[in-house]
């Protein structure tokens, strides 16, 4: 049975993740699903440049500041305006991960290509599954080749899908540029939900590399 919207509210507020994100003061109970991935392979570390690609409201830009810390910087991308932090060495743009000069705009931002990037970058949800898988493979697939252009070689991507019969042809197209690919269900993420994460680790060199390194 389809939950009305009330009671969808209501169980949402209840949901473990949603009082922990509360409680911690993060920006979204997604912000675990970072930060539990990146504990089983950590593949952000201190001191590294990470792009966030479809960040608001900025739970994974929060979490991904901790793990760089003060040597590091994260810049989020996304739509719809980020409200500001108060820590530094975070920076926010607004901006479509399909604009013909994105990799442009997010380079003119980073002191050097990034170590890793990260998205969770989701289409508006039309619940016609088949156009809802297509249209999370599409910006996937976008948020691949922005990662080929600004990461520097052996650098990492962490990616949403949903599972689907497109997904096969994306997992293989990510294997052709880095050196070992995952698929990673973190335990925030929703049992009953398609989605998961492609983490990719280990950019190959001279993919689709350009711009400064
Ligand atoms: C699930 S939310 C991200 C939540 C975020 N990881 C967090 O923890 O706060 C997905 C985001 O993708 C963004 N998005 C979808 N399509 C986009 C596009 N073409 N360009 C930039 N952002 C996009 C949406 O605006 C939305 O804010």
């Amino acid at each position: 049975m389809i939950p009305t919207p009330k009671a969808w509210i209501r169980e949402r507020k209840n949901e473990f993740y949603y009082k922990k994100a509360k409680a911690e003061n993060y920006r979204s109970r997604a912000t675990y699903k970072l930060v539990q991935a990146n504990e089983k392979y950590g593949f952000i570390k201190r001191g590294d440049i990470v792009v966030d690609l479809g960040a608001a409201p900025g739970g994974w830009i929060q979490a991904a500041r901790k793990m760089t810390g003060k040597h590091g910087f994260v810049l989020g991308v996304d739509l719809k305006p980020i409200e500001p932090f108060t820590q530094e060495y975070i920076r926010t743009i607004v901006a479509d991960l399909m604009e013909p000069d994105i990799v442009e705009q997010i380079l003119s931002f980073l002191p050097h290509k990034a170590d890793a990037v990260i998205s969770d970058a989701a289409p508006n949800i039309t619940g016609v599954w088949e156009v809802d898988h297509a249209r999370q493979i599409e910006l996937a697939t976008k948020a691949l080749e922005i990662a080929e252009c600004i990461l520097k070689p052996q650098g990492n991507f962490f990616v949403k899908v949903f599972e689907g019969d497109l997904l096969t042809d994306f997992i293989q197209n990510v294997k052709a540029h880095f050196e070992a690919v995952k698929i990673v269900k973190p335990q925030a993420s929703r049992a009953k939900s398609s989605e998961m994460y492609i983490l990719a680790i280990g950019l190959k060199s001279a993919t689709r590399a350009t711009g400064e390194s």
